[in-house]
């Protein structure tokens, strides 16, 4: 690949995830897309129409073609093992969150990326919104102090054909609902995003997780995993948070916050997936912010996709290692991880309040 030649990207599952990131490639000057696959082959024609790419009706042909990375997006339990594929191809790869279901299947992957010298990047896009820009420089210029509180909500009102259809309707398959296949449900799908946004934010790694999870709304005879979890964390810093995740919450609307509480300072992010911006509140001015009171600090505007796309394609071009990688995964999806593992735990009917706990207490 010349130096200045855009990067040749081939897309492996062209389902309603590729359809941002082709867009990000289309506005991207530093990629080009020249292959889909897809079991289905509808789609990966759609995908590869606007662009004039190739379609390949198997992975063995799109590997084969003219290619320097691989984007990957397909149910979870196939990530790893297609990314190991794409790796051994001799092809940087682009994998879609969560990457791989264990930290097990991370490390394997991270081995065959550096043996190879081949690029490795995971798609967490939401870091590159302009309101985590905005929570990233006043934490990293220490404008609320050290960071002491985090809470993440993951709150949204999915319809319930989203098991079937996903949260764009371009495909339908019921992996989302399987346990084997998806590997977890709304933690997993979504709160991963907002654990990541707070380590790209703050710098800090999950270290403690405790939690409760249930399918609460959903039919858990076809819903094989969580639509509700609570949890509490540690980070890294000794900084205590927590989580609260629901897939159904009836009505809620732009649900998907983060909340730092510094020692000098806050920060309420909004949810990413719309318009607003960082509220914050300071003890002490910082630059041209004021003290005492909440404001709202004005976010870039940024085109997270494409600024994904940059930031993997600069690499390949270049030889050096993806700058979103592994260790994003690894912190976001350990912390995942051991949410399950704790909730796993706990016997469903439980109660560490028993009655006597409960009249004790009331009597
Ligand atoms: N970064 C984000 O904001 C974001 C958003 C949505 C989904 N995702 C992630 O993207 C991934 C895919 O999710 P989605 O919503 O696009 O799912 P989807 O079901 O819409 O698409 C998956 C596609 O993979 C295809 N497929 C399945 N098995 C295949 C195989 N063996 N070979 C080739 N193609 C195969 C299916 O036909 C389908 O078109 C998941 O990891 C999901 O978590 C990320």
């Amino acid at each position: 690949m010349s130096a200045h030649a855009p990067v040749r990207f081939g897309v492996v599952g062209c389902g309603g995830a590729a359809v941002d990131i082709a867009g990000g490639i289309a506005r991207s000057d530093l990629a080009t897309l020249v292959a889909t696959h897809d079991l289905d082959l509808a789609l990966a024609e759609s995908l590869a129409a606007p662009a004039r790419a190739r379609v390949h009706d198997s992975l063995d042909a799109l590997l084969a073609d003219d290619l320097d990375a691989v984007y990957i997006a397909l149910p979870h339990h196939l990530l790893a093992p297609i990314a190991e594929r794409v790796l051994t191809a001799g092809r940087a790869a682009l994998v879609e969150k969560p990457m791989a279901l264990s930290l097990d299947a991370l490390d394997r992957l991270d081995d065959r990326a550096r043996a190879a010298g081949l690029a490795l990047g995971v798609v967490f896009e939401l870091r590159e919104t302009g309101p985590a820009l905005v929570a990233r420089q006043l934490v990293q210029a220490e404008a609320i102090g050290r960071v002491v509180g985090i809470r993440l909500r993951t709150l949204i009102d999915k319809p319930m054909d989203y098991w079937m259809r996903g949260p764009t309707g371009r495909t339908s398959s019921p992996w989302r609902a399987s346990r084997e296949r998806a590997g977890g449900g709304v933690v997993l799908m979504n709160t991963i995003h907002q654990l990541d946004l707070v380590h790209a934010v703050t710098g800090l790694v999950p270290i403690e997780v405790t939690g409760v999870t249930g399918t609460l709304h959903a039919d858990p005879a076809s819903v094989e995993v969580e639509d509700t979890a609570a949890a509490a964390m540690r980070w890294s810093n000794g900084a205590i948070g927590s989580i609260v995740a629901g897939a159904h919450v009836p009505g809620m609307e732009r649900g998907e916050t983060v909340e730092l509480d510094g020692t000098d300072g806050a920060i309420r992010m909004p949810d990413p997936y719309g318009p607003g911006d960082c509220s914050v509140f300071l003890r002490r001015p910082w630059g041209e912010l004021p003290a005492g009171r909440w404001v709202d600090v004005p976010s870039p505007v940024t085109d997270p996709f494409r600024a994904t796309i940059d930031g993997f394609a600069a690499p390949v071009r270049d030889g050096v290692p993806a700058p979103v990688g592994v260790p994003a995964v690894r912190s976001a999806l350990g912390a995942v991880l051991r949410l399950y593992e704790d909730a796993a735990a706990r016997p469903a009917d439980a109660t560490a309040l028993t009655d006597d706990h409960v009249q004790g207490r009331t009597a």
